[in-house]
């Protein structure tokens, strides 16, 4: 696939992840529009692009009669990213909200169909697997792609509503040859990213200089933090090499505790403070961390950034870029809005 001059859709483009997809698509020559209704993505993440006359930024939701059809006219590669989305103190609270996501890709993918683009690329999660294969932090488990499977088990209606959408790309390659993809994420984080997400919330408390330091759960969660800048390139290769609506995990295989996250925030920050593990407090699946053989064989793709380098690298960002009292005086809803 040549992506200079071919016409891309980035929808929920201003987004933390969509951002740097925009970037990464602006940087290989081709032309992009985005539309965003602004609900959670931020203008400036890509208003570069848009007074440089690179990006075609569309203001809209598209849950609106008539603006998917209006999106997708004359795109070759829909990049499908908008979602009503969150970290855990999110969609753990907000299920109704989340269930949403249901009619907007469902009024997506009806828009691509119409329109017969070329291929729909969706932000899926590593919360369509079933969270009973998740619930030991001390056995050593991979998710692999396909252990999706019945029984489903997916991770609340936020986790149920990507199961839907990935089951409707797949039954739509099946019956009509409709190309897509589905790159199942495994905790995002990077620069542009939101305080709702377990590592942007270690680095906003550090940087306000909590004390006691607040940690969600009792600090044994096993993650695979993955940076955005391996998720981007990830989802790039895929739109370029699959096709048939499958599923490929985009995420580190690294198995990090939560609690030596937090320490190497506080660590490399210099912020000296006793650490309160709140267990009562949302802590998502105890053990997630994907299988990657897959991405690895059909894309050639494996995370180029460590988390200690890339956790260095979204500190700095973070506090070379955030007013201290703002985030002082709107931390605890930070947390968990979006
Ligand atoms: N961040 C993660 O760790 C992670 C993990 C797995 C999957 N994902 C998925 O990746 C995608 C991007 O997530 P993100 O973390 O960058 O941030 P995000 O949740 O803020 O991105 C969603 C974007 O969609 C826009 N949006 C929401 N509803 C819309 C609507 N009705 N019409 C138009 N625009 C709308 C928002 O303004 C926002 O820019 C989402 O689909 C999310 O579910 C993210």
């Amino acid at each position: 696939m040549h992506w200079h001059g071919s016409r891309t859709l980035v929808t929920g483009g201003a987004s933390f992840i969509g951002s740097h997809l925009v970037d990464a698509l602006v940087g290989r020559g081709a032309s992009v529009r985005v539309v965003d209704d602004l609900s959670s993505g931020e203008l400036d993440n890509i208003r570069g692009h848009i007074e440089a006359g690179r990006v075609d930024f569309i203001q809209a939701d598209l849950m609106d009669a008539g603006v998917a059809e209006r999106a997708v006219e004359g795109i070759n590669v829909v990049f499908h990213l908008a979602a009503d989305h969150g970290g855990r103190g999110y969609i753990d609270a907000h299920q109704v909200a989340c269930a949403g996501n249901l009619v907007l890709d469902g009024l997506v993918f009806k828009a691509c169909r119409k329109a017969g683009v070329d291929k729909v690329v969706y932000a899926s999660s590593g919360c369509v697997y079933p969270t009973r294969l998740q619930a030991d932090p001390r056995e050593v488990v991979y998710l692999a792609e396909d252990m999706v499977g019945a029984p489903y088990d997916a991770d609340h209606l936020y986790g149920w509503a990507k199961l839907m959408a990935e089951m409707t790309l797949r039954a739509g390659y099946v019956e009509t040859g409709a190309r897509a993809v589905c790159c199942r994420y495994f905790t995002v984080y990077g620069e542009r990213g939101h305080e709702n997400h377990a590592v942007m919330a270690m680095i906003a408390r550090a940087f306000v200089q909590q004390d006691p330091y607040i940690v969600w759960g009792n600090g044994e969660q096993i993650r695979s933090w993955t940076h955005v800048s391996d998720i981007v390139a990830g989802t790039i290769l895929a739109a370029e090499r699959i096709e048939d609506g499958s599923a490929v995990n985009l995420g580190t295989a690294d198995r990090t505790r939560v609690i030596d996250a937090a320490r190497e925030v506080l660590r490399y920050t210099g912020h000296r403070a006793e650490i309160l593990l709140q267990p009562d407090m949302p802590s998502g699946p105890l053990n997630r961390v994907p299988d990657i053989s897959l991405a690895r064989t059909l894309l050639g793709w494996t995370p180029q950034v460590s988390l200690t380098g890339g956790l260095h690298r979204t500190i700095d960002w973070y506090f070379s870029s955030k007013d201290r009292e703002h985030v002082r005086s709107r931390l605890a809803t930070m947390l968990t809005s979006r």
